[in-house]
């Protein structure tokens, strides 16, 4: 498991992941995807001061977290198959959707590697909208019809990753996501990309997450800081399978909650 507190650790520290990430290849550049060369371009709107322009400022702190997780990731991946990753958490409002935008942004590096965002939240889509993108279709659809993924994903830029929208549900989401349709959704997007991020419902009150999980390779479980007990953790780790959970990120732990709740790696980090 990726343990956020990892997110802390600087050179020279013990368990210090630069040293061991040195041994591993970075991915290829670009890599040329004939499919997606012809999909519409979607222009996000973001603010300015916000948290997705924060990661597009590579100095940022922001930025910097999310290129730590990038390099774990690309790591893990070197070690088992990694490509498909459900982001879910125990509840509403965790951050699920703000960590999945972000860590798209992270992993498609401006547009270097092929990564899709796919809104699975049918309940409550949020992706979009954050985006201020038009509603369009999008997994529902291809759900429900059987309508080819490749034709409803555009490109979202300036973020350069792709996005297959949530669209819109007229049978009940939950079900949705239980039917054959997902598991040939997933093989039909599956070559076209290096990285596939699925965000997704709570996995407390709803199962949806938990269907999603079982056609991905692995599960990231956010937690917001000061926020989500302990026990609602323990239990999505158990629902889930503590096998399928690749790691913790902890939404919205800033300097100064981190050094409180965790001092004895923030304090190190400080002093160095
Ligand atoms: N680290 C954070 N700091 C401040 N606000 C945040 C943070 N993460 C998320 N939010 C806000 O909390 C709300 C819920 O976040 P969201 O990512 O939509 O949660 P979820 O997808 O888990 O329901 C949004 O308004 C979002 O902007
Ligand atoms: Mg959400």
């Amino acid at each position: 498991m990726i343990n956020f507190s990892e997110l802390l650790w600087k050179s020279g520290q013990r368990n210090d992941p630069g040293r061991r990430v040195s041994s591993v290849a970075e991915p290829e550049e670009s890599r040329v995807v004939p499919a997606l060369e012809h999909a519409p371009v979607a222009r996000a709107q973001f603010d300015e001061g916000g948290r997705i322009a924060q990661l597009t400022d590579s100095r940022s702190s922001g930025a910097d977290r999310f290129r730590f997780l990038r390099m774990r990731l690309r790591e893990l991946r070197e070690l088992a198959k990694l490509q498909s990753l459900v982001i879910t958490s125990p509840m509403p409002e965790d951050g699920k959707s703000t960590i999945a935008l972000s860590l798209a942004t992270a992993l498609a590096e401006g547009g270097k590697h092929p990564t899709l965002l796919i809104d699975a939240d049918l309940h409550r889509s949020s992706i979009a909208t954050n985006l201020a993108l038009p509603p369009r279709p999008g997994l529902a659809e291809c759900l429900e019809d059987g309508s080819n993924p490749m034709s409803h994903i555009v490109s979202v830029e300036p973020l350069g990753w792709y996005l297959l929208e949530a669209g819109e549900a007229r049978r009940n989401p939950t079900e949705l996501l239980q039917s054959a349709a997902l598991p040939a959704v997933m093989q039909g997007i599956a070559p076209y990309f290096e990285w596939i991020l699925i965000d997704s419902p709570p996995v407390l009150p709803l199962t949806d997450a938990l269907s999603i999980s079982r056609q991905v390779d692995a599960t990231l479980l956010v937690a917001r800081a000061g926020r989500t007990p302990r026990e609602a953790i323990e239990e999505s780790i158990k629902l889930i399978g503590q096998k399928h959970v690749l790691g913790i990120v902890l939404n919205g732990a800033g300097a100064e909650g981190l050094s409180r709740l965790y001092p004895q790696y923030y304090g190190r980090y400080e002093k160095k």
